[in-house]
């Protein structure tokens, strides 16, 4: 397995340019399963998450070629509805093919995808949503067995809780469906608007997303598009963590700041200066970052997916801060490898108390889940010495040339082929 070297104590200068978000990219790939004539999709990132969608939408009939960032996909050839174990188990999000194929073929065979690091990750929402527009429901042998013989039937889906998923499957599912949809408390990620437009510019019919209600008016078909997928906020946070924690400066280009709000406002609090012109962000921080508590929320409050990667820059703090983490159960599976590095973090459910310590130590860690091991990248960016980071499989999923990206302003990491 290979691991990172990194040697700490470098400021990060320089310009980074950001990619096309993962969480955009997985459901806007699961829509090529109702393109009647195929679809492509550009600024799709290279990572083990979409080679791993790509590869089970080949299973499911619909072949793929890559041309750089640029993805086109063909039509799909036969009616293949089952996701495989072998498959799904390698990545949770293959649960998106759900909503499509049930939608265009009446029927869906999804294995059960299991948890992962960062909880039991249920899909409950999923299949209430399928029954909410008249899919018939069954778990079989580890697999979600889903059918509308007659084809999915409009209505009001209200969910008790927000999830992202089970938000893109649904939106995916009402598209194809007879009637009108009322999609109500949904998501309203900037994935999740990203993904409607892709669906409008294949002429289905929706309104209202970015909001928490969504009306979608079904329609027969959907033709083929040709769709960029929105830039990954996710990873545009993470680079300016990168620039705050070193105290260096660092642009990034190709960004949305309009969908950092939540970040940027930490970080401000925190004394880094962020300076937005258009789709470039420079961010420079000079001192010591001061303690910021934040809370984890839907969007567009502060993500989940930089709580990891926040928490390492209070490791340095000049004071305490306290970190809530309220999406997911078990998201702190960076805590004990961050207080190998001599970090001051005391856990109690779903709160970690972290006290700033003036130095963070170098330390052999172990990577446990996607923005688990960035964190500790972050966190080896700027302690003494040199850190191994074991398990970088976990960083591939999700990041397109990390190391690239932050040699490129100064960082001294390395990847050893193992
Ligand atoms: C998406 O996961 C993202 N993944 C996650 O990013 C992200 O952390 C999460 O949304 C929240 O923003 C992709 O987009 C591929 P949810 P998803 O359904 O859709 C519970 C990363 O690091 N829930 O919004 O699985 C669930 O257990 C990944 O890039 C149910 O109870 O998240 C969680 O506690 C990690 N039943 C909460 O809702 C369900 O049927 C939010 O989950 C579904 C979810």
């Amino acid at each position: 397995m290979d691991k990172l070297l990194i040697t700490g104590g470098t400021a990060l200068k320089g310009e980074i340019a950001i990619s096309g978000a993962k969480n955009a990219a997985l459901p806007l790939m699961a829509t090529a399963l109702m393109a009647e004539e195929g679809m492509v999709l550009d600024n799709l990132p290279s990572l083990a998450d979409t080679d791993c969608m790509c590869e089970l939408l080949a299973h499911l009939g619909v072949e793929s070629v890559r041309e750089g960032d640029t993805v086109s996909f063909a039509s799909a050839r036969g009616a293949e509805t089952d996701a495989p174990y072998e498959i799904v188990r390698k990545m949770r999000a293959s649960v998106l093919v759900l909503g499509p194929l049930l939608a265009r073929y009446g029927r869906a065979r999804v294995s059960l995808p299991g948890g992962c690091a960062i909880g039991s990750r249920p899909v409950d929402l999923h299949i209430m949503a399928m029954e909410a527009l008249g899919a018939k429901v069954t778990l079989e042998e580890g697999d979600v067995l889903a059918e509308a013989a007659g084809g999915l039937i409009g209505g009001d889906v209200v969910f008790p809780t927000v999830s992202v998923g089970a938000t893109e499957n649904v939106l995916m599912a009402a598209a194809l469906a007879k009637g009108t949809s009322r999609l109500i408390n949904v998501a309203r990620e900037p994935e999740i608007i990203d993904l409607a437009e892709c669906l409008i510019a294949m002429g289905a019919k929706i309104s209202g997303q970015g909001t928490d209600v969504i009306e979608v008016e079904g329609v027969t078909a959907l033709t083929s598009c040709r769709h960029a997928v929105v830039a990954d906020r996710i990873e545009a946070g993470t680079f300016a963590l990168a620039a705050a924690i070193t105290q260096g400066q660092i642009t990034l280009t190709h960004a949305r700041a309009d969908h950092l709000a939540s970040l940027f406002a930490a970080m401000a609090a925190s004394g880094v200066q962020v300076e937005i012109d258009g789709d470039r962000i420079t961010v420079t921080a000079t001192e010591r970052p001061r303690p910021v508590d934040i809370t984890t929320d839907p969007y567009p409050g502060f993500p989940t997916d930089l709580q990891a990667q926040f928490m390492a820059l209070m490791t340095v703090a000049s004071g305490t801060s306290q970190v809530a983490e309220t999406i997911f159960e078990n998201r702190f599976m960076h805590v004990p490898e961050l207080a190998r590095m001599g970090a001051n973090i005391q856990v109690n459910g779903g709160h970690a108390l972290v006290r700033g310590v003036e130095q963070l130590t170098a330390a052999p860690v172990m990577a446990t889940d996607l923005r688990a091991s960035v964190s500790l990248v972050l966190a080896a960016l700027v302690a003494e010495g040199e850190t191994t980071l074991q398990r970088v499989y976990h960083l591939d999923r999700g990041y397109d040339r990390l190391e690239e990206k932050l040699s490129a302003c100064g960082a001294k990491i390395r990847r050893v082929r193992g």
